[in-house]
């Protein structure tokens, strides 16, 4: 596996948040929260290289030079199971742009099959993080990286929960530029494309249509 474009987290909070979801007895509530306070403290181990710029602020004593992002941030979350994350980077970021992608696996195909895209004609952002709790086979994150590479977007990268081997190699085989940011790496992925131990469905646990 590739590993120097490949972040799995090692916050004890976030290990903490990860083993919750996985829990099948945890609530389409809670789950939902978890998914959010999760995607914000990835997002915040995603964005340590943010480019910023020198900024003069005068605070009540003085006159100092501080900084600021420089960078305009697109939140491209995959639908549906993406959703859920967009709160919690918006926490950190609530001037990002968010275009949503909609995209489903085929069930017999593992393919994903595209249904909703409104990217407008020209990307107006300089850096897209893409949001999925799940990367599997990595068909739906590739497919994705190919619609915003098209779309003239120079720099991706990847948000996600859990990881399978499978798709991180995919990925990165696909698009060796992008990081992929995880909150954990699994085993392996079972016969019918599901990560294991995983979480279950990340969609129909956060919409309560399991
Ligand atoms: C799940 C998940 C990812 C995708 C991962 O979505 O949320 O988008 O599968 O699989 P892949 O890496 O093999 O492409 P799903 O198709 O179940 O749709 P949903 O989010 O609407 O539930």
């Amino acid at each position: 596996m590739p590993d120097n474009l490949v972040f799995p987290s090692n916050h004890p909070l976030v290990a903490h948040k990860i083993t919750r979801i996985r829990d099948k007895n945890t609530d389409s509530r809670t789950f939902r929260e978890l998914v959010r306070e999760i995607s914000a403290l990835l997002t915040y181990e995603a964005t340590l290289d943010l480019a910023t710029k020198s900024r003069d602020v005068e605070t009540p004593l003085a006159n100092v030079v501080g900084s600021e992002v420089e960078e305009e941030i697109g939140l491209i979350p995959i639908l549906r199971a993406g959703l859920g994350m967009v709160e919690g980077v918006w926490e950190l970021m609530p001037a990002a742009k968010v275009w949503h992608i909609g995209l489903y696996r085929d069930e017999e195909t593992l393919k994903p099959v595209e249904y909703y895209n409104k990217l407008p004609v020209e990307p107006t952002v300089a850096l897209c993080l893409i949001l999925d709790p799940m990367l599997a086979t990595g068909g739906s994150a590739v497919a994705t990286i190919d619609l915003l590479k098209n779309w003239g977007v120079q720099k991706v990268k990847f948000v996600g929960i859990i990881g399978a081997p499978e798709g991180i190699d995919r990925l990165h085989t696909e698009h060796p530029d992008v990081p992929i940011h995880l909150g954990v790496i699994d085993k392996q992925l079972n016969d019918v494309g599901f990560i294991v131990p995983g979480l279950g469905d990340a969609g129909d646990r956060q919409f309560g249509t399991a």
